[in-house]
């Protein structure tokens, strides 16, 4: 019997080799399926490999009458219906490890560039404007991170922000004070959190729970002055509540990996100048891909050779 395996998101060529060379399988790389075009072909498929792009709704998975396992090459599994998928009995598997380090350390540049306006500074230079009195500064140092949500990137951030002498605050609902002291990390409930932080980086997952858990009441709890960083979904913050946060001055920089919808054309958050960011690159380097590529394929091959 063979087995049908569609990969619908672009993955690492050396990460899926492991599922190359299996026997009896067939692998279909098609990384430019509109939604209804992936609805007509997914019957013929019996795993399906995604990155963050495709979104793998109710619609899809009712029509994937072969699917036994989606596999998502990375953390958030939020394009994915987890409802609709254990409904028709279909496993979903996720990479949450390969890209931690990718994330953390693209979460530390955009600290870094924020801190320094070094994106706005270079866009001035490459203008042909050299502007050394626009273009000040904070330092790190002694200045607080909170971070919401401690999980396995927040960790990671935490750590590298103490190696810039940042003071590091955070709050996560597993978090107890004992663990928070034991990583040199000053626990706080989110408010407290949010209202002592220079710096806010989030790091939880998009869930009902968390969808704009930032919204215009957390942005009055915050500092005046405070800057944000999020490269972790588009969602938790609330996009129009971190507009009127900048325009009012409460919130003097943004730094955005993710957005509310990607990909996007438009985003008025980007005209603004305290806003930098980039198009979801948090886990975009070699070794990252590499990484959940391997770990996908081999669940993928350990589930369809009755592992
Ligand atoms: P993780 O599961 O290790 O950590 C998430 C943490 O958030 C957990 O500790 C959890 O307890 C906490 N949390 C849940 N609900 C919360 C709430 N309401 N308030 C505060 N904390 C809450 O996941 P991770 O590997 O650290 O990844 C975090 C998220 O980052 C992923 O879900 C994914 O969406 C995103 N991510 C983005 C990129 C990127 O390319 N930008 C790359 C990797 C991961
Ligand atoms: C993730 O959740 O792992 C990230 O969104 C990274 C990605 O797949 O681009």
């Amino acid at each position: 019997m063979t087995f049908h395996i569609l990969i619908a998101d672009p993955l690492s060529e050396e990460g899926i080799q492991p599922l190359r060379s299996l026997e009896n399988v067939n692998i279909i790389t098609d990384t430019n399926l509109t939604p209804d075009e992936l609805g007509e072909k997914i019957a013929d498929f019996d795993a399906l490999l995604v990155r963050s792009q495709t979104q793998v709704t109710s619609e899809i998975i009712e029509k994937a009458t072969n699917l036994k396992i989606i596999a998502r090459a990375g953390v958030g599994v939020d394009n994915i219906d987890l409802n609709a998928a254990t409904e028709h009995g279909i496993i979903v598997v996720n990479a949450p490890n390969g890209n931690t380090n990718s994330a953390a350390e693209h979460t530390m540049a955009m600290i870094m560039s924020l801190s320094r306006k070094i994106p706005q500074a270079y866009n001035a230079l490459k203008n042909h404007q050299w502007e050394r009195k626009k273009y000040v500064g904070v330092e790190l140092k002694n200045k607080t991170l909170g971070v919401i949500g401690l999980g396995r990137i927040g960790a990671e951030v935490s750590s590298r922000a103490k190696g810039q002498r940042m003071n590091v605050m955070a709050y996560d609902p597993f978090l107890t004070e004992e663990t928070a002291e034991k990583m040199g990390i000053r626990y706080g409930t989110v408010e407290e959190v949010l209202k002592a932080a220079d710096f806010i980086t989030i790091h939880t997952p998009l869930l009902k729970e968390t969808k704009h858990m930032i919204n215009a009441e957390a942005f009055q709890n915050m500092k005046q002055g405070v800057q944000i960083i999020n490269c972790a979904r588009g969602g938790i913050i609330d996009e129009e509540a971190l507009y009127d946060a900048i325009i009012s001055k409460k919130v003097v920089g943004a730094a955005l990996d993710v957005f509310e919808e990607e990909p996007f054309l438009d985003n008025k958050l980007l005209e603004l100048p305290e806003v930098i960011a980039t198009p979801h690159l948090g886990a975009s380097t070699f070794e990252a891909q590499e990484n959940v590529a391997v770990d996908v394929s081999h669940d993928v091959g350990t589930f369809l050779t009755g592992g």
